[in-house]
Order: structure tokens, then C-alpha cells, then sequence
């Protein structure tokens, strides 16, 4: 299940509940706003934060990653050394039984780090899978990246300058408008990593079908009890609850207030089959999937850990470069994921991306022109710190 449930879907069923649409009549239409100190994540460090790996830090958090479950660890203890690890107790295993798409999240913090660092004038070497486990079944048992940091001072990547801008576009877009051919060879090209290859939806045909297959198995997702749950269960609605985790599926604003309080939105009435709210969200995606004008996806050569990793790498390069070349872009990661009642969506990807045998689709995404929408909340730095 993704984010952002959809408040018009909503308002289609409840046929304009009078309640719901007097929200504003009361003066409620603000009510449930973030407060700004949970966006502050967004700001950068603080001018006061002068460690460099923490200062690096602050902007890596900001990656892309599964549910938003941000999945890290950074070891600071030893000095001028920052030791990555996967935090095995956020993982998602009903829908990334294999945590593939965690270790693809993962992937997109380092290259957030790497590009902060570097762009901090901060030199740094990076050496992967410092004490083995790039092929383990399982992650977090031994760290999966360590970075030393160097005197050297190298020129930054520009596309450090979008980290702060950067969002998952989970919103329509605009159908009729696809990105420009200039603007697909700068996302291409910047999402270059070792082992993994960029590509996109070319023809009607092959676009009609990727419609269709992300619309099916998101039905799958929601009409299986146990992946719907863990989206339901990590979902936050509400800024209370949003602050209280700061992790998750995150609904906040009047119309989510309104229905939380109305007893729509408790665990209880969204698995409830053939419930308003679960019968709902099996069609919650369609507009959103129906008005990409492009799909574009990364494939990789292996699917060890370090080629989920280079993957995550690609994937934040490109999301990067989406934003700096004002590209709205969203994963939709359904199909990828591995579990039995997917298993047929999950090879009919692969067939439609075009991955030849061995190769794995490891991101799936929508690209075109949205406005930007709101960021979404993180955790403390600190969270993130052993110490
Ligand atoms: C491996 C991976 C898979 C993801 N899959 C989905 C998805 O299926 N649907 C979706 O809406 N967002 C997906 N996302 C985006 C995350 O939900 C998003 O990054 C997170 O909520 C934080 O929001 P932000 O990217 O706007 O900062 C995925 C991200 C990653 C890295």
C-alpha cells in the first residue's frame, strides 16, 4: 500500500459527508498542520552542527527508502570513520521478504552521504561490506558500508544541491506532458552505477501494459491480509501520531482528522474486506498510475547485496536529478515485491522492463510534471546514531 490515501476517493464514498465538508465552516481547515520543527529535518544541518560525518548525516537522512521505515544506522565511535548498518528492526517482511528494497533504501542514504560529504569539501574513500556479508540472505548483521574520511577537498557533485528539494511525487500528473528527451538522457546518465541499467517506457503498447500490471498488483497487495496489515500498521495519521514515530505512511490535514475521529481509519475498519476504506484503497493508485506519461525502471546485473546497494545508488541519482531538472518522480515497487501471491506480476515485469535472465528489476518508477509536494517527516539525527 502506498502513502498519501487519497482524500478525493474518500469524499467520492462518503458522497460529501456534511461533516467532512464543514470542516472548513468550523475553522478546522488548518487544523492537523505539521508543526515546522518536524520538517526542520529538511533545512539542513544546523550552522551550529561543525562535525563533518554528522553534518553529512543530517542530509543523507533525507533519502528515499521503503514506507519510510529509514532503515539505518550510522556508528560514529571510532574517529573519522562512519560505519553504515542496516537496522534490522525496521524491516518490512510481508512485502520485502528478502529486504531488498531495505537494502536499495540503504543504497540511496549512502549515496546521500557520499554526495554530502563530497559537497561539504569533505574528501572520503568508501569501502563496502567492510567485514563480509555482501552475499548474506540475512542484513544487519555486519555493517554494509565503512567511510574514512580523507583531507582531500573534490569538487562537488551539482547534484548535492538537490538533496533539500528532492521528494517521492505521489501525486497525478500531468498525462499529456512526458519529460523531454533532454531531460530523460540527464536522469539516465546520472543514474550510471556499476551493474545497473536505466531504462524507460518507449511505446503505447508497452505503457498501456505497465498501467495496467502496477493497477493489478496493488489490488494483490491490498487483498492479501498480511502485506495490507504491515502498511495499515505502520500507517500514521494524524501530526500526533506522525511526531510520535516520525516514520511510516504518514496522513495528516483536516480531511484525515475528520475521518480518523469518525472511526474510518482505525486499524479495525481499514483491513475490514469489503470495508469503505479497504475496498477503496484496492483503486487508490489508478489516477495516479493513469496519468504517467513514462515509467522507468533500473536494472541490475546481480542481486547480492552490493548490487541492491549500487541500485539504491542509481535510484537516488536519478531522483536527484529528476528534481534538479524539475522531474516529478515516484516509485512503485508492488510488482518487485517477492512473495507468493505476487509471484506472477513479479515475472511479468520483468519480461515488460525487458530484464534479460538473471537480471533483477530493482526500482520501478513513474516519472512527469507534478507540483511538488509537501516533505515528509524524518527522524532525529540522533535516532540514527550509535555512539
Ligand atoms: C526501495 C524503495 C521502494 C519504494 N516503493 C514505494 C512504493 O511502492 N510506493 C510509494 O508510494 N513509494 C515508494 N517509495 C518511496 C517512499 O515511500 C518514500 O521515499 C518515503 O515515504 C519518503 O518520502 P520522500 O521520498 O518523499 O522523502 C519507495 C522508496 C524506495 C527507496
Amino acid at each position: 500500500m502506498t502513502e498519501n490515501l487519497s482524500r478525493r476517493r474518500f469524499i467520492r464514498v462518503l458522497g460529501g459527508s456534511a461533516i467532512v465538508l464543514g470542516a472548513g465552516a468550523f475553522g478546522l481547515s488548518r487544523c492537523d498542520q505539521l508543526p515546522p520543527e518536524l520538517l526542520a529535518n529538511w533545512n539542513g544541518p544546523p550552522a551550529t552542527e561543525t562535525d563533518p560525518r554528522r553534518r553529512a548525516l543530517a542530509f543523507a537522512l533525507l533519502a528515499p527508502n521503503p514506507h519510510n521505515m529509514q532503515s539505518w544506522l550510522a556508528d560514529l565511535r571510532v574517529d573519522g570513520e562512519i560505519t553504515l548498518w542496516t537496522d534490522r528492526t525496521r524491516l518490512l517482511p510481508m512485502t520485502d521478504p528478502f529486504s531488498r528494497q531495505i537494502m536499495v533504501g540503504c543504497g540511496c542514504f549512502l549515496e546521500g552521504l557520499m554526495l554530502a560529504l563530497n559537497g561539504e569539501g569533505q574528501g572520503a574513500s568508501l569501502m563496502l561490506f567492510p567485514e563480509g556479508g555482501a552475499a548474506d540472505a540475512e542484513v544487519g548483521y555486519a555493517p554494509f558500508a565503512r567511510i574514512t574520511l580523507g583531507a582531500s577537498a573534490p569538487n562537488a557533485d551539482p547534484l548535492f544541491g538537490a538533496i533539500l528539494k528532492r521528494r517521492s511525487a505521489k501525486v497525478d500528473y500531468d498525462p499529456a506532458r512526458a519529460p523531454s528527451v533532454d531531460a530523460m538522457a540527464a536522469i539516465k546518465s546520472a543514474s550510471e552505477r556499476p551493474g545497473v541499467r536505466f531504462g524507460a517506457s518507449t511505446d503505447l503498447p508497452q505503457l498501456n501494459a505497465l498501467k495496467a500490471l502496477a493497477k493489478e498488483a496493488f489490488r494483490v497487495e491490498v487483498d492479501t491480509d498480511r502485506t495490507y496489515k504491515e502498511s495499515v500498521d505502520l500507517m500514521r495519521i494524524g501530526a500526533d501520531e506522525i511526531a510520535r514515530h516520525r516514520d511510516g505512511l504518514e496522513m495528516h490535514g483536516p480531511f484525515f482528522w475528520w475521518m480518523k475521529r469518525l472511526g474510518f481509519m482505525s486499524p479495525e475498519a481499514q483491513m475490514e474486506k469489503g470495508g469503505i476504506a479497504r475496498d477503496q484503497a484496492r483503486s487508490f493508485i489508478d489516477s495516479q498510475v493513469d496519468t504517467t506519461p513514462v515509467f522507468a525502471w533500473h536494472i541490475s546485473s546481480a542481486n547480492d547485496r552490493a548490487a541492491q546497494l549500487e541500485s539504491g545508488r542509481a535510484y537516488m541519482r536519478a531522483n536527484l536529478q529528476a528534481t534538479a531538472s524539475g522531474v516529478a518522480m515516484a516509485p512503485l515497487s508492488q510488482a518487485l515485491q517477492e512473495y507468493p501471491e505476487m509471484a506472477d506480476h513479479y515475472r511479468t515485469i520483468h519480461e515488460l522492463c525487458g530484464a534479460n535472465p538473471g537480471e533483477t528489476v530493482q526500482m520501478f518508477f513513474r516519472l512527469g510534471y507534478a507540483d511538488a509536494p509537501e516533505p515528509v517527516v524524518r527522524r532525529r539525527l540522533d535516532d540514527i546514531i550509535r555512539i
